[in-house]
């Protein structure tokens, strides 16, 4: 997978998550395995060159921590050419523009909707940050206001002519929200709408087989996770096995490397389903992490969040981490009831401890979750046609924040 002269060491990629893809996540989940690019949160670019604490914050990195893209967010055209060139260097790996979402009244500091309803503008700001550094610039945006208006397809060609070197697409219209289909026709359009740049694709990936399905029906070069990657650290090193050991006829990254345009790729039509929406010979699906391993890599995460953060403060952000982690755990309002008040490392273990004693008497005799305490299959929006009618689902919560302006 190459992103302008950056070569990555697959095609899944992180998505921006604001207050949940920090450092001690990113850590957590490379750890695993898996993903090609990480993104930290959206930082204000007129915050970082002002060289704001919060925000000096939101860029922390390590070695173990790359390769990684700065998520920028703004509207002045200096101030974002400036901040690109600080990113690169201080040593990142490529720098992304928020495009958020595309009506100006939405936005009116002219960031995020205004730069989806001033093509000329907007291009012309991309193109200062293009000539101002050498690492990859990028654009994250929605598909479009609302159905009448998917106004992507658009704004990529002008940013590709702008020198832009990648885009991602939520493939939700502002309107939207985080509600109903993701839209694998829309991310399409964007793919044939631009003539190199690979596009990747994002929205509701919880599984291998809806990361495949996106790959084959929009054409896109990767695919970027954002949610899914909460439920499931293990998600990217998964996939990449799922990817692997397909039969696909579909090579997107590989053809991108080789510099055709992945529109060119033959489309898949989705056969009948039985494993979240894919044949199970189309890859193989590694078994879920089994309840033990989900519990080494929270208590992971909350040494690093501490390492990070601060005891105190590390354990009042892992109040609304851990709940994540627990979504996959089976019963566990007695775990979520106590977590959210945890101040100390020695809090959440005696938590953890006293839940683990509680959460036996769910289990049969060989340690497993008894058949009807296991959660059940997670589904992405896309995949609900292929879905088994029996088949129960459940929806992707969307964390607390201002998730109007993603
Ligand atoms: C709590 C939250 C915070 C988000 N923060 C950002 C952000 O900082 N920048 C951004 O471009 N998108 C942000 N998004 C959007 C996600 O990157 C992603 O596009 C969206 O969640 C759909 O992908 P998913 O279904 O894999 O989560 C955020 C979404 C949520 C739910």
């Amino acid at each position: 997978m190459r992103i302008g002269a950056l070569t990555l060491p697959s095609n899944l990629f992180l998505s921006p998550l604001a207050g949940y893809t920090n450092l001690p996540f990113r850590l957590v989940v490379r750890e695993i395995g898996g993903v090609g690019l990480c993104t930290t949160d959206l930082v204000n670019a007129r915050s970082l060159l002002e060289k704001n604490k919060n925000a000096l914050k939101l860029i922390e990195t390590r070695p173990a921590d790359a390769p990684l893209a700065v998520q920028l967010f703004g509207s002045v055209p200096e101030e974002m050419r400036d901040a690109a060139a600080q990113l690169e260097s201080l040593g990142f790996a490529s720098v992304d523009i928020n495009m958020g979402c595309p009506v100006r009244k939405v936005c009116n500091v002219g960031g995020g909707s205004a730069m989806m309803t001033e093509l000329g503008k907007t291009a012309a700001l991309v193109k200062g940050m293009v000539e101002a550094v050498k690492i990859p610039v990028t654009a994250k945006m929605r598909l479009g206001w609302d159905d009448d208006n998917l106004t992507a397809p658009d704004l990529a060609r002008a940013l590709e002519d702008a020198g832009i070197a990648a885009i991602f697409v939520h493939g939700r219209t502002r309107e939207q929200g985080f509600g109903g289909t993701v839209n694998l026709a829309g991310i399409r359009k964007v793919v044939e709408a631009v003539k190199n740049i690979p596009i990747i694709g994002n929205g509701d990936i919880i599984t291998p087989p809806a990361a495949k399905k996106m790959l084959d029906e929009t054409g896109c070069a990767g695919v970027s996770i954002g949610r899914g990657a909460f439920y499931n650290p293990w998600i990217f090193q998964h996939t990449l096995n799922y990817l692997r050991t397909s039969a696909s006829t579909s090579k997107p990254a590989n053809v991108v490397a080789a510099g055709v345009s992945p529109r060119h790729l033959k489309v898949v039509q989705f056969a009948p389903t039985d494993v979240g929406g894919c044949r199970k010979e189309d890859g193989e699906l590694l078994p879920e992490p089994a309840f033990a391993d989900r519990v080494r890599v929270m208590c992971r995460h909350l040494d690093l969040m501490i390492e990070i953060f601060g005891e105190e403060h590390g354990c009042r952000m892992f109040r609304k981490v851990a709940p994540w982690y627990a979504k996959r755990f089976g019963p566990c309002h007695e775990f979520n009831k106590r977590v959210v008040q945890v101040s100390t490392r020695a809090e959440f273990r005696n938590v953890l401890e006293n839940y683990i004693r509680w959460r036996q008497q769910f289990l049969d005799g060989n340690g497993e979750l008894q058949p009807r305490y296991r959660p059940q299959p997670m589904i992405a929006s896309f995949m609900r046609e292929a879905e088994p009618a029996s088949t129960q689902r459940e929806h992707i919560p969307v964390p607390k924040g201002p998730v109007e302006v993603w």
